[in-house]
Formats: C-alpha cells, sequence, structure tokens
C-alpha cells in the first residue's frame, strides 16, 4: 500500500468523523500538529494556575478559598489528561517541559499577565474559562480519539470554574462602589487578553487550514471569537460592566456584536516572552519541576521494584 493510498484512506476516515487512535495510521503531519497543540494546551493548564495560586491565602472566605482551590487542582487534572494524551502520540514527557522551561514552548500569553486584585480570579473564571469553553467544546469532537475524550471531562469541570467567576464579580457587582470599580478595572485589564486566546485572525494563522482539514478545529479563530464576544456581553451587562471597547456595536444585518481592532503587536510580544510575568511563570514551573524530582525518582523506583517481585512471583509459579 503506497503512502498516497494510506493519505487517502486516512482522509477518508476523517470524512466519515472516525476517530484517529494512537496505533493507527496518521500522516507525520497530522502527528505533529496533535502535539504541537495538545502540548500547548496541556503548558496552558499547569501555567494557568500560578495566577490564581497567588490568591488561594487571599480568599475573603472559606467558601471563595475552597472553591479556588478545587479549580486550581482541577487545572493541574487537565495538564496532566492532555500529557498522556499528547505521549500516546510518541510525545516524551521529559521532552515536552525541557521545552516548556527553555521557554522554547508556547503556552496561551493570556497567563502571561499579573493578578492584581481579587477581582481578577472573577475576570479569569469567567473571562478565560469562559473562552476556553468556547474554544474546547468543539475539541470534544476532535478527530484524534484521546484528545476529544480528554475535552469532555474537561469541559464539565470548566464550566464549574466560569460560573464561580462569574458569582465573585456579580458579589463585587452588587457591592460598594469601590468593589464593583475593583470589577471594573479586572475587565479592563482581562479582556483583551481574553479576546486573543482564540488565536491570530483567520487570515492569519498557519495552522487552521490543515487543522479544519483533517477536523482538529472545527472553527475557526475568528469565529470561535466571534461566539465568545457574542455571549460575553450580555453577561458584561447582567453584571453592569462596561466592556471596554469604544467600537462594540451590535450589528443588525449579521446579528453579531461587531468589536474594535485587537493589539496583535502586543500579543505578538507576549508570545515572544516580553510579557508582564512570562519570565516569572517560566520560572516557577521549572522550579516545581525540580522540588518534584524526588517524587518522580521515588515514582519510577517502587514501579520497578513492583516489576521486580510481580516477574520473581512469576519465575517461583
Ligand atoms: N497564546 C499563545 N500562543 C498562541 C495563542 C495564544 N493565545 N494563540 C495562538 N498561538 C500560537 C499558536 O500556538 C501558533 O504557534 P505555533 O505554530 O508555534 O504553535 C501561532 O500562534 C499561530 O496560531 P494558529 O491559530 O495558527 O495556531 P492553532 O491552529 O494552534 O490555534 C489555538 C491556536 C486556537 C489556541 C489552538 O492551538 C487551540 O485550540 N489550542 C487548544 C486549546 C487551548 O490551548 N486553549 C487555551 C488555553 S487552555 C485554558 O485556558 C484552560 C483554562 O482552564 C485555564
Amino acid at each position: 500500500m503506497t503512502i498516497l493510498n494510506l493519505e487517502e484512506q486516512f482522509m477518508n476516515r476523517i470524512a466519515a468523523d472516525e476517530k484517529i487512535e494512537p496505533k493507527d495510521w496518521m500522516p507525520d503531519k497530522y502527528r505533529k500538529t496533535l502535539i504541537r497543540q495538545i502540548a500547548q494546551h496541556a503548558h496552558s493548564e499547569i501555567v494557568g494556575m500560578l495566577p490564581e495560586a497567588n490568591y488561594i491565602s487571599r480568599a475573603p472566605s472559606l467558601r471563595r478559598k475552597a472553591a479556588l482551590l478545587a479549580k486550581i487542582q482541577d487545572e493541574a487534572g487537565h495538564g496532566l489528561y492532555l500529557y498522556c494524551a499528547a505521549e500516546t502520540l510518541g510525545a516524551e514527557r521529559d521532552t515536552l517541559m525541557d521545552e516548556l522551561h527553555t521557554g522554547k514552548a508556547k503556552y496561551s500569553s493570556i497567563f502571561n499577565y499579573p493578578t492584581l486584585t481579587w477581582a481578577d480570579m472573577g475576570a479569569i473564571g469567567w473571562l478565560v474559562d469562559g473562552a476556553a469553553i468556547l474554544n474546547q467544546v468543539p475539541l470534544c469532537k476532535c478527530s484524534f480519539g484521546p484528545y476529544a475524550r480528554a475535552m469532555v471531562r474537561v469541559c464539565k469541570e470548566e464550566s464549574f470554574h466560569q460560573r464561580q467567576g462569574f458569582e465573585i464579580l456579580l458579589t463585587l457587582c452588587n457591592g460598594t462602589a469601590e468593589q464593583k470599580q475593583m470589577a471594573q478595572d479586572s475587565l479592563n485589564r482581562w479582556w483583551w487578553p481574553s479576546m486573543m486566546m482564540f488565536g491570530p485572525n483567520d487570515a492569519d494563522s498557519p495552522n487552521s487550514e490543515y487543522s479544519m482539514k483533517t477536523k482538529i478545529k472545527r472553527f475557526s479563530n475568528d469565529e470561535l471569537r466571534q461566539r465568545f464576544m457574542d455571549a460575553t456581553k450580555p453577561q458584561a451587562d447582567i453584571l453592569g460592566l462596561t466592556i471596554p471597547d469604544p467600537d462594540l456595536k451590535w450589528n443588525e444585518v449579521t446579528g453579531h456584536w461587531d468589536y474594535g481592532e485587537i493589539n496583535w503587536e502586543e500579543f505578538n510580544n507576549v508570545v515572544q516572552g516580553n510579557g508582564p510575568c512570562n519570565k516569572l511563570r517560566v520560572k516557577a514551573r521549572k522550579e516545581a519541576w525540580d522540588n518534584g524530582k524526588w517524587v518522580r525518582e521515588a515514582a519510577t523506583a517502587y514501579a520497578a521494584k513492583r516489576e521486580q517481585r510481580k516477574s520473581e512471583t512469576k519465575q517461583v509459579a
């Protein structure tokens, strides 16, 4: 069977909406695209824990602390599912982590912004996890089986993340004038980086065409960004907050909210490592990895001992 036939067979399976599994034949480009995207997604989840960790000891009540702790633990789990999905494609965990620690790997640029007030915990849950839900629900139908299945559980947990964030902001907006201003200030700082989460405009997205053709991506960056815009504006109205976009305007013809130009220079600058917190985030991840070395060594030693005992028992039997 020639590569051409294999490619043709593969694309017929994609067209038939079949799930591609790790042991199935797949084009190298498909494998590489998935490893790239899943690794970036996994890195985003574990780096995404850092801005919120700052507020576990500053939560205003035990209930808020418990919800924030649960959310951060969920993000760690999301990262683990996704690293495992990347490993089914032949990626090495240590290599992926090294690429993160040396700044070679990308993760969502939004996590390179600082969390300055408690309202940021609300904005992150409401906006960042809200954007993540819109981006991740279609991934539940991704053509690669392990990625799609990981997303089903992730999306269930993201819904809780988004709701607890919105509730934090609703509480502040129903509070004192200072609390409402704190919520507005947070929206002002997190709005545009949230819109950037969906990636560059379709015309500037080098990966989208192949990802859409092979049903890794089900909708384009701009389609999902528009869904986020249309869903979030009414929520901001309920909060009584103003989205910081002077060009925001309801379009009677399209039935969507038109929004202003995104600052792609800022986006590229942050992606290239020049954001306010890039160095801090990578340093924190590297320290966590180094501090966890003894745990990995102990788990490996234990697994080896168990294998040795199993083979000794087999010999005796
Ligand atoms: N931050 C950093 N880099 C970004 C980015 C962002 N917000 N958006 C795009 N990029 C990068 C891409 O990785 C790509 O670079 P690469 O080729 O070196 O990997 C380049 O910009 C061009 O973008 P493309 O649109 O061509 O790339 P993709 O086709 O991969 O689309 C994406 C980008 C929509 C983010 C896609 O990768 C995706 O859906 N990823 C999985 C979901 C994800 O990562 N979600 C956000 C973070 S997870 C999260 O927030 C969870 C929450 O619970 C904390």
